[in-house]
């Protein structure tokens, strides 16, 4: 039989008990973790979002509650009233928080009842994550991902008291708009009293951050939904969060001393980590030089070695030859590494030619000098030469890889994370930032045959590269910035353009027609006619954050209701086929069946 609440009330959370709380009579409420029966007494683990406590059920103390505890299993839904008691001698948990004491039932109601569950909510029992998703309402209930959504709940507090008292403003922006395009594909929503027309959701409020500069607001922020239909990965979601910041007469010094005290705040306050200010930079020439990448993990060394100078008169043709046509030959020192079997290398070279790298050639360091199968192509004068360059000594292995630049710095840096995690360098405890600054306003689209954003049509390029941008677009340089955390992108922005000219101009260097950045922007141009600010700001991957902050391997373990790979949230099943009626009142016809 099922019980009534009736008049009870919770006393305490389950969790929060404390030795302070001995000879109190408490009211608890939560659900059965796991029951052990010793002969006549029960004990049950209940739990709720605070943690466990451990309740007895003594039927020399109360017949009635040691009856039902009876007839209890896992997930069932109890109330008791009790009494605090010390735990016996010899059966403290010092792992528990509540694990000094235990509470003597007195009374125990049922409040409800679980089927059998699909898995079980053992932290250290793995359970694919299909099953887990599906049944998330039970996932939730696991400790990891409660503790998970409380600091994200309280990263989210943080965030709003940091930004207001800093005279942010909170201000909401449409998800019903136009695109706003941050390099993904739009989701589309089909206007039933405007039929044929369609509204974008946003890929960020970035237009609107903007345009509410222009009305005056000044300091704007929203902790707010974004959603862009790319190509999923651990780190992406098709909705996911940002903390989207703008702010007005401001210049990037302004916006990196706001953003690294909130960083700082959110650090200290939810994690009890110290971050060290100001955060250093590295312009992005400098990291793609390094690293490789323009999201470098600076947790560990391996940096990149420039080698095309010393190679460029060798005898190893692969070399020789990549740079007579303009490429560039880079490797990485991986130390220690000399042992490494042939099948490990094979499997390094398998990885480095996901990103297009041709081959992987090595050199394993041996007290003998180099031993290799390209030993033999180079004079004994390059071999020194690379060595220094390498800072080789005896059991490294070189790995060298010789391309077009945009392969080599894709494939080596890939490589040097790959080779990171292998080492086992990468400790989830370090918070390593940087900032990225200088960033190509313009990057060459091989595909479109046309000039791309780097971050997005309204950053602003560098005041001294202004005049290159229609004559030499590929050497200026953009008033654009991100953060990085441990070789994860969690923030970018820029200084916009704040002049209708040079936003016209851009458009045109995009390969926009003005009719097509009329259509698609002519708000935006008509509103940087009515005396627009100079203005800029950065938005947060939240949940990139987050994940960072619980040390979780995917941003799915930190949002309460996330899809899979493939876009599908598999306990709603969304997305889901729809009524022919409902078409029919959108004026929609499938070509699809
Ligand atoms: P950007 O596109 O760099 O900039 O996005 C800002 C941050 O959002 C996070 N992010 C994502 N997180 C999860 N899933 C995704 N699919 C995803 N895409 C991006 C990243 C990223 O650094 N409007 C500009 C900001 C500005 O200029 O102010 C913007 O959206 O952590
Ligand atoms: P090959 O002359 O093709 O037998 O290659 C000799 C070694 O050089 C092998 O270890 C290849 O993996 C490596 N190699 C081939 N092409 C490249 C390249 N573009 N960059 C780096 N290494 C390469």
């Amino acid at each position: 039989m099922i019980d009534f609440l009736g008049d009870w009330k919770r006393t305490h959370l389950c969790g929060a008990l404390t030795a302070d709380d001995i000879g109190r009579e408490i009211v608890l409420m939560g659900w059965v973790m796991r029951r052990r029966d010793h002969g006549n007494l029960i004990f049950i683990d209940l739990r709720d979002r605070e943690g466990l406590a451990q309740i007895v059920f003594d039927p020399d103390n109360s017949p009635q509650a040691h009856k039902k505890a009876e007839g209890v299993r896992n997930e069932y839904v109890l109330a008791v009233r009790g009494k605090v008691i010390p735990r016996p001698e010899g059966t403290v948990n010092t792992n528990l928080k509540t694990g000094q004491v235990e509470v003597l039932v007195s009374e125990c109601k049922l409040l409800n009842r679980s089927k059998p569950l699909p898995f079980t909510l053992d932290e250290y029992v793995e359970v694919a994550e299909n099953i887990r998703l599906k049944h998330r309402y039970l996932d939730l209930r696991r400790p990891v991902l409660q503790y998970n959504m409380i600091l994200r709940s309280k990263v989210t507090q943080l965030t709003r008291k940091y930004l207001t008292e800093q005279n942010f403003l909170e201000i909401e922006t449409p998800f019903l708009t136009k695109s706003t395009p941050e390099g993904a594909r739009d989701f589309l929503v089909p206007s039933r009293i405007n039929q044929g027309s369609f509204y974008a959701l946003p890929q960020s409020p970035q237009i609107f951050k903007q345009i509410l500069m222009v009305s005056g607001f000044d300091r704007y922020f929203q902790v707010v939904r974004c959603f862009r239909d790319e190509d999923l990965r651990a780190d992406r979601q098709p909705e996911f969060t940002q903390i989207d910041c703008e702010m007005s007469f401001i210049d990037r010094e302004d916006i990196i001393t706001v953003m690294e005290g909130l960083i700082a705040t959110i650090f200290r306050e939810a994690k009890g980590a110290d971050v060290k200010l100001p955060i250093p930079r590295l312009t992005y020439a400098e990291a793609i030089r390094r690293f490789g990448v323009d999201n470098p993990d600076l947790r560990f060394g391996l940096e990149l070695v420039e080698l095309s100078e010393v190679v460029r008169n060798a005898g190893f043709k692969v070399f020789a030859d990549v740079v007579a046509g303009g490429g560039i030959v880079k490797g990485l020192n991986a130390k220690g590494c000399a042992a490494m079997s042939r099948k490990e290398i094979d499997d390094l070279t398998e990885f480095a030619r996901i990103y297009g790298a041709k081959g992987l050639a090595y050199v394993k360091m041996t007290a003998e000098g180099w031993q290799s199968p390209i030993a033999k192509f180079f004079t004994a004068e390059e071999i020194a030469a690379m060595n220094e360059a390498f800072d080789a000594c005896e059991g490294d292995l070189l790995l060298f890889v010789a391309d077009k630049p945009k392969i080599v710095n894709d494939s080596l840096g890939k490589l040097r994370n790959q080779l990171a995690r292998i080492l086992g360098l990468l400790d989830k405890e370090t918070f390593n930032f940087v900032w990225i600054t200088d960033f190509p306003l313009l990057e060459w689209d091989e595909e479109e045959k046309r000039w791309a954003a780097v971050h997005h049509p309204f950053t602003a390029p560098m005041d001294e590269d202004l005049q290159y941008v229609e004559s030499d677009p590929g050497r200026c340089r953009a008033k654009a910035y991100d953060l990085v955390l441990n070789g994860n992108e969690i923030g970018g922005g820029s200084i916009r353009i704040h002049q209708e000219k040079v936003q016209s101009l851009m458009f045109r260097m995009l390969g926009l027609s003005e009719e097509d950045a009329r259509s698609k922007f002519g708000f935006l141009l008509d509103a940087l006619e009515y005396g627009t600010p100079p203005h800029g700001g950065i938005a947060f991957g939240m949940d990139r954050l987050v994940m960072l902050l619980t040390g979780s391997e995917s941003i799915r373990d930190v949002i309460a209701f996330p899809k899979t790979q493939k876009g599908v949230c598999l306990m709603s099943e969304a997305p889901s086929q729809v009524d022919v009626k409902q078409l029919r009142e959108l004026g929609i016809r499938l070509a699809v069946k």
